[in-house]
C-alpha cells in the first residue's frame, strides 16, 4: 500500500522517533509496514524513506538506489532495512552533494555529509547486522537517520543559496557542486 507522505511543517517530521521493540519486528503488521515503506519509496522515486515521513514516529528507514535518474552520479545501493540504527562516523571529512527529500517536495540543495560511517541496525527479520558505507551511500544513511532524530537536510546546509526548485535544478545544476 502506498502511504501518505508527511511534509515539512507536520510536527512528526520534527519529532525524534522511538526505538522499535525487537519483539514486534516479526509480526505481520510490522512486516506489512516494511513492505509499505518500500512501495511508497519506489512510487515517489526516493532513494530512502524513514517512518516519520509516513506519520510513524519509530526508528525505521529503508534505502534503495537502483534507478538513480534523479541522482545521475550515484552508485546503486541494495534494498536495505534499518531498524533502530546506530551510526558511528568513521571519517570526519565531509563531501558536499545535492539532496532532495520526499517531505520537502520539488526542491534540491547542497549539504555536506561525512564521507564514511559504520551502521549497526536490525534488519527486516530482526537480525543484527552492521556495515561500512562511503560517499553517496553514507549520505543516504545520514539523511535517513537524521529523519529519525527529527532533522532534515535543510538543517545541514551551509549555504541556503544553493536551494533550488527541482525543475530549475534539472536545467542548471545537474553537476554536483563540490
Ligand atoms: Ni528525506
Amino acid at each position: 500500500m502506498i502511504l501518505k507522505v508527511a511534509r515539512l511543517g507536520h510536527p512528526v517530521i520534527r519529532t525524534p522517533a522511538h526505538p522499535v521493540d525487537p519483539a514486534q519486528i516479526s509480526t505481520p503488521q510490522f512486516q506489512r509496514l516494511l513492505d509499505d515503506l518500500v512501495e511508497t519509496m519506489r512510487e515517489y522515486e526516493g532513494v530512502g524513506l524513514a517512518a516519520p515521513q509516513v506519520h510513524l514516529s519509530i526508528q525505521v528507514a529503508v534505502l534503495e538506489v537502483e534507478r538513480p535518474a534523479n541522482y545521475p552520479d550515484a552508485p546503486s545501493v541494495p534494498l536495505t532495512f534499518l531498524i533502530n540504527p546506530e551510526v558511528t562516523i568513521t571519517e570526519h571529512a565531509t563531501l558536499d552533494g545535492w539532496e532532495g527529500c520526499l517531505s520537502i517536495p520539488e526542491m534540491r540543495g547542497v549539504a555536506p555529509r561525512y564521507r564514511e560511517l559504520r551502521v549497526k541496525a536490525l534488519g527486516r527479520s530482526g537480525e543484527p547486522f552492521d556495515f561500512v558505507a562511503r560517499d553517496f551511500h553514507a549520505r543516504v544513511i545520514q539523511h535517513e537517520t537524521d529523519h529519525l532524530r527529527g532533522e532534515v537536510y535543510l538543517d545541514r546546509m551551509r549555504d541556503l543559496r544553493t536551494l533550488s526548485h527541482l525543475a530549475e535544478w534539472r536545467r542548471f545544476a545537474l553537476k554536483p557542486a563540490t
